[in-house]
């Protein structure tokens, strides 16, 4: 979590970092600060607590500058206010410091190294800060070297970006487990969390790995490890387009990414099948994938429960039994694997540390990989054996949409290579193609249904503070994510439950008004759940019935058109987004910021 940004020898210092703020806010928006410096070696520091618009409230005219280095906070240590906002400061003021991560062993140095230093904040970062400071001024060593010996006794994960405001032509970078990316520009450099916050100034960029230490000048990029052996790294032209960051004529970036989604699915048959309708899978994921016993599906939030969407037809075209792994468990405690494993990240951003603390072990034991992912260059692309991109262009809104539909569609192009690959008639026997096509224009429709979704959610959903979403197999799995994203931007507490469990104990908790939305696609065991709809309206719940037509009633409220079950999760899913970005609305939330919330959780 957390956005760095840093540029050096440019004049428009203070408007890159402020900019490149603005495109790091999803990563956490709870407070922000810039340190700008000029060549005159005057110096200012801006800290608000907030978003990135109320440091800029707070900058002034005089903050200009030709290098200097910002942040913007989702806070770990310590609550969210000016004191624990960065960048920090050493005990003289001399180093100034932005850091994205979580330092372990920051009270074991403290007590070690600062017990007489005075804190503003409580933060794990200052505490690295006056580290260095402290080997610098007391122990005589040069920035260089104290840093370096900072990083042999911090433990944990970061990105650093340090200066010292006596010599302010260098920022000094460094980084463990969490992200960070060098921006080349013409006699300017940058040093930021992501390409995205960058591709204004530049499109060229130099990957850091971890335990790499890099001094950036204005005209100069020096790796080293933390030995101090130089590495060469070559530079790579990033093709991102600015016009795929921006909201267009949408009023929210979540609006403008639920609309998106039959784009996405079109774009991916481009992408994954060829004219003749045949796969268009590289072959060796193919090949890795057939020659595993098991899958393990590795993911957190949205990705994790695309997984659960995924597995019915992972497992039906392969033939291969799915395990779904939550990331923030399997880094901690593997369960006993088949003979034969093969792992699957999905990660809208690449960048989630749960999920790469599990891909860090997975590598360990050597076993096959591959990340499905929305951000190419990402952490977690870099490290698996292989990389499908989603392809669904950059997803801003906290809340994902479009990469939980694009990661389903994703997976189901390696579902059918692999059964084909395997001769199984159920692979031959799904047109992938058409049915894609089929659910782009399932979603085109539901789409145009949001006026009235509107008025179901104004009648049902404005007041209460808890809700149900129910179903039974594949819309069980997709009444998780419809409650996870109802959570996530509305703030009403939401249980998606298995629809025939509700009445083991949960039922108790309905009572009259308590929303409880019900989806059906699946003619097996629709008969069943409404009954469960019967037993909660018994009991007094306002329901929403979404009902896929094959399975609907004239009384139902949303219809949602007929897809192949294989790919239901993708098209029920679409009026629960509209329910949750409805819902939000209407209460006159940020539906792209949420509180509490960051895109990209490069914490563990
Ligand atoms: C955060 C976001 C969620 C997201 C999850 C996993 O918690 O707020 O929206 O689903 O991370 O992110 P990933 O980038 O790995 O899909």
């Amino acid at each position: 979590m957390c956005g760095i940004v840093g540029v050096i020898g440019n004049r428009n210092a203070t408007d890159i970092l402020m900019q490149g703020l603005e495109k790091l806010e999803y990563r956490g928006y709870d407070s922000a600060g810039i340190f700008v410096t000029n060549e005159a070696g005057k110096s200012k520091l801006v800290k608000s607590v907030g978003r990135i618009e109320d440091l800029r409230d707070k900058l002034g005219i005089d903050v200009s500058g030709t290098a200097g280095i910002g942040h913007t906070r989702w806070a770990t240590h310590g609550k969210p206010s000016v004191e624990n906002a960065h960048p920090h400061t050493s005990a003289s003021e001399r180093f100034v410091l932005v850091h994205n991560g979580v330092i372990e062993n920051f009270r074991e140095i403290q007590a070690e190294y600062l017990s007489t230093d005075d804190f503003k904040g409580q933060t794990d970062t200052e505490i690295a800060v006056h580290l260095i400071g402290k080997f610098v001024e007391e122990d005589g060593l040069s920035v260089l070297e104290a840093f370096k010996k900072a990083l042999s006794i911090i433990e944990g994960s970061y990105a650093f970006a340090l200066m010292d405001t006596e010599n302010p032509d260098m920022i000094y970078v460094a980084k463990n487990k969490s992200p960070l990316l060098i921006g080349l520009g013409e006699g300017y450099n940058m040093v930021c969390s992501d390409a995205m916050a960058m591709i204004r100034e530049t499109s060229e960029f130099m990957e850091i790995h971890d335990k790499e230490l890099v001094l950036v000048t204005k005209d100069n990029i020096a790796i080293t490890d933390y030995q101090g052996n130089p590495i060469n790294r070559a530079s790579y032209t990033a093709e991102l387009d600015l016009s795929d960051i921006g909201k267009g004529t949408y009023p929210f970036y979540m609006l403008k990414e639920i609309d998106e989604q039959p784009t996405v699915m079109r774009k991916l048959i481009t992408t994954y099948a060829n004219e003749d309708g045949s796969m268009k899978v590289a072959p060796e994921i193919v090949k890795a994938v057939q020659e595993a016993d098991r899958i393990y599906v590795i993911a957190a939030g949205t990705s994790y429960n695309a997984g659960f969407g995924a597995k019915m037809m992972l497992e039906a075209l392969t033939q291969t039994p799915v395990e779904l792994g939550v990331a923030s468990e399997w880094g901690y405690g593997m369960p006993l694997l088949s003979k034969k494993p093969f792992f699957i990240f999905l990660s809208q951003s690449g960048e989630t540390a749960d999920s790469r603390q599990v891909l860090v072990k997975v590598n360990e034991l050597g076993l096959p990989s591959l990340t499905v992912t929305n951000v190419p260059g990402s952490t977690l692309s870099r490290e698996a054996t292989y990389t499908m991109l989603i392809g669904a262009g950059p997803e801003i809104a906290v809340a994902s949409t479009k990469a939980y539909t694009g990661q389903i569609a994703t997976l189901a192009f390696l579902a059918k290579a692999v059964g084909e690959a395997d001769g199984l008639q159920a692979a031959y026997d799904f047109d992938l193609v058409k049915e894609l096509s089929l659910v782009a224009q399932s979603i085109e429709a539901t789409l145009s249904e949001k006026e009235m979704i509107a008025e179901l959610v104004k009648k049902l959903l404005l007041e209460t503070r808890n809700a149900f979403y129910i179903g039974r197999k594949q819309d069980y799995f997709v009444s998780m994510e419809a409650s996870l994203k109802l959570k996530e931007i509305s703030y009403v507490q939401c249980e998606g439950f298995a629809a025939g469990e509700l009445k083991h104990g949960t039922i108790s908790l309905i009572e009259k008004g308590v929303p409880v939305i019900a989806l059906l696609s699946d003619p097996t065991v629709a008969a069943h759940t409404r009954g469960n709809i019967m037993e909660v309206v018994a009991r007094g719940a306002s329901t929403i019935v979404i009902a896929e037509e094959s399975v609907s009633k004239p009384e139902d409220d949303i219809i949602v058109s007929n897809v192949h079950p294989y790919l239901s999760a993708i098209s029920m899913v679409i009026p629960t987004q509209i329910i949750a970005y409805e819902t939000s609305m209407q209460r006159g939330l940020d539906v792209d910021k949420p509180r509490n919330l960051a895109k990209a959780v490069t914490v563990e």
